[in-house]
């Protein structure tokens, strides 16, 4: 007997998000942070397919406790996130595979909640899969896939009516210069209407030694993550970096408040860029800074929602005190 076709599944709708503010290239970031001193690069470039399977691969090691902090501390609260915004609209910003918004959709579907799930990220095919999953999973859930880099600004997205509930998860907020951060949450602030919520994950200040690890893990999986920015260049510009003359550095900058990752020149050399017709004379010991990754207090975590049009309604910490989820409301801007 013929099997009845298995019913098709559903690709969900995503709309192009048009950036607001001008995107930089790989070669402006190289002319202005990599030519100039202190040496610098923008974290973003780390996500190419090797650099994300290996942050994949990273958030399983020992070592870095934020995801499985961020993960047990959103099973917990969800549902009472969920009961107090009673969310028309989930908009998750830099979603990837959406593995963390299912906490909130399970509380959603435990309280016979509806809603539509917007999540935001550069990659169309991610937002294609995860959807098309999550509407396999949750057969009440609308998904509206948007598709656009968030540094670009927020201004072109139009939503539906309704209560909202902004998601912007993993201290990803860390890896953006404080006055950059701010700047990002009232970009998210100004697609909420007052009264409806941003839940925001952050990674707290700790002791040295566990944030040293985290971020230097002993399979090496960071080092490697750190270095393989160097083949993006390489990749991208026509460069002729050489990894094995670098050397992963990472370290928690108790004054700053932030863990610093660098790569760190092992000799005297040369790096010419051929999509630049540049060459970069790099010292021995000479290091570039690839990322910051700030760690918060209670005390700053608040002034951040503050000066963003925000009010902490709620602040979930993990039992031990590693991580922090905070349900900002959106302020009144009067
Ligand atoms: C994506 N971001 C929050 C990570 C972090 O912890 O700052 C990136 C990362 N860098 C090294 N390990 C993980």
């Amino acid at each position: 007997m013929k099997k009845p076709a298995a019913a098709e599944s559903e690709r969900p709708p995503c709309i192009e998000v048009e950036p607001c503010l001008s995107v930089r290239t790989l070669e402006e970031d190289v002319i202005d942070g990599l030519f100039s001193k202190p040496r610098t690069l923008p974290p973003k470039y780390f996500y190419d397919p090797a650099g994300s399977h290996l942050f994949d691969q990273i958030c399983g090691t020992d070592e870095y406790y934020l995801t499985r902090a961020e993960s047990a501390l959103l099973r917990e609260c969800a549902d009472e996130v969920v009961r107090l915004v009673r969310p028309d609209h989930i908009i998750e910003f830099g979603s990837g595979v959406s593995r963390k918004s299912r906490f909130l959709l399970d509380a959603c579907e435990r309280l016979g909640l509806r809603c539509t799930y917007w999540p935001m990220d550069i990659c169309r095919e991610v937002v294609e899969d995860a959807g098309e999953r999550l509407m396999g999973e949750y057969p009440w859930l609308r998904v509206n896939g948007l598709i656009g880099d968030y540094n670009a600004g927020l201004g072109n997205i139009r939503l539906s009516a309704g209560r909202r509930l902004g998601v912007f998860m993993g201290s990803t907020i860390g890896n953006f210069h404080p006055a950059d951060a701010v700047r990002f949450l009232t970009d998210v602030r100004s697609l909420l209407a007052d009264g409806d919520r941003l839940l925001l994950g952050a990674d707290r200040v700790k002791e040295t030694s566990v944030l040293n690890a985290a971020y230097d893990d002993a399979a090496g999986l960071t080092a490697r993550f750190n270095l393989n920015l160097l083949n993006v260049l390489n990749e991208g510009l026509s460069a002729d970096f050489e990894p094995d003359n670098f050397e992963h550095h990472a370290f928690f900058n108790e004054w700053r408040k932030q863990v610093e990752m660098h790569l760190v020149s092992c000799a005297r050399q040369q790096v010419y860029f051929g999509g630049l017709d540049r060459s970069l004379e790099l010292d021995a010991g000479e290091s570039i800074c690839t990322e910051i990754s700030r760690k918060f207090t209670d005390d700053c975590l608040s002034s951040l929602l503050r000066e963003s049009g925000f009010a902490t309604d709620r602040h979930y910490v993990s039992g031990d005190g590693y991580f922090s989820l905070v349900l900002g409301r959106a302020a009144n801007a009067s």
